[in-house]
């Protein structure tokens, strides 16, 4: 492979914005994109999708679950392997938890979309730090914007969805983290919003993905061309920040 190429490496790239953001950057030649999944089943259906597509650049499959630290270090010693660097990493994999209790909820939600993001991170930093050009994106959403969810005036203030809320809210601390720990190394970090798309993020299938259709949801290919203009460069004035589309969350 190219040794210029851009390595991506995405979460949850199975279905979604992750697949679709595979999608996209795999249409590009400098590009060579992992697509990262729990389910082995699913990630190679992606790449043989996504490769049906005749792409121009490049792409894999490598397993990881997020909620489990063997399958993130045997995908990180997997990537070093095959690559010995990653470009981007983009921590997308996330969920909405419909356990019982709220104690449920939190648990559940905060192991894969705040712990999970986090040790990603931490695993897959030496693999950041091998690259000349690397940036960490953190897949957020406006719901986890203290700001907003103390301003009236804000779709997102009072939105019953406190333990997605949080675990969106720590992974912005991440976000912070990360990037004063490796911002002095070169490592750019952001937290994207990628907008209220059309997913099954809820986890309800057809039924879910029709409810968002009716409330006005976009296409995840938005998202995709969002992360693409982050990778890009356009949004190296905000790096550090909490990002959408057009602007900046307060966080
Ligand atoms: N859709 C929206 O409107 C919206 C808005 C704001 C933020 N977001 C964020 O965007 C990200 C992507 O969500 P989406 O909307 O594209 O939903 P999605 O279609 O449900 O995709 C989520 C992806 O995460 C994967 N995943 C879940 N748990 C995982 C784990 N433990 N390890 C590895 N992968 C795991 C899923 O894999 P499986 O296929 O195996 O379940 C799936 O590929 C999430 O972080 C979400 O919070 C979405």
């Amino acid at each position: 492979m190219d040794s210029n190429k851009t390595i991506v490496f995405i979460t949850g790239a199975s279905g979604g914005i992750g697949f679709e953001t595979a999608s996209l950057f795999a249409t590009i030649s400098s590009y060579h994109v992992i697509v990262g999944a729990r389910s082995i089943e699913k990630g190679e259906k992606a790449v043989s999708e996504i490769k049906s597509q005749k792409p121009q650049g490049t792409i894999s499959f490598v397993q990881i679950d997020v909620t489990d630290d063997k399958s993130i270090n045997d995908a990180a010693a997997a990537v070093e392997k095959d690559f010995g660097r990653v470009d981007v990493l983009i921590n997308n994999a996330g969920i909405i938890s419909h356990a019982e209790s709220l104690r449920g909820q939190l648990r559940e939600t905060f192991e894969t979309n705040t712990i999970g993001a986090a040790v990603v991170s931490q695993t897959f930093s030496p693999l950041l730090l091998s690259s000349q050009k690397a940036k960490m994106i953190n897949i957020s959403s406006g719901l986890g914007s203290i700001t907003l969810t103390l301003d009236p005036k804000s779709p997102y203030y009072k939105a019953p969805a406190p333990a997605y809320m949080m675990s969106k809210a720590a992974m912005n601390m991440l976000t912070a983290y990360e990037s004063a720990r490796l911002g002095d190394q070169g490592v750019k970090v952001w937290s994207y919003c990628p907008g209220y798309v059309v997913t099954n993020l809820t986890g309800t299938g057809e039924k879910g993905v029709q409810e968002r259709i009716a409330r006005g949801a976009k296409s995840p290919k938005e998202s995709a061309d969002g992360l693409l203009a982050i990778v890009e460069g356009k949004r190296d004035a905000d790096v550090g920040m909490f990002l959408h589309k057009d602007g900046i969350y307060g966080w």
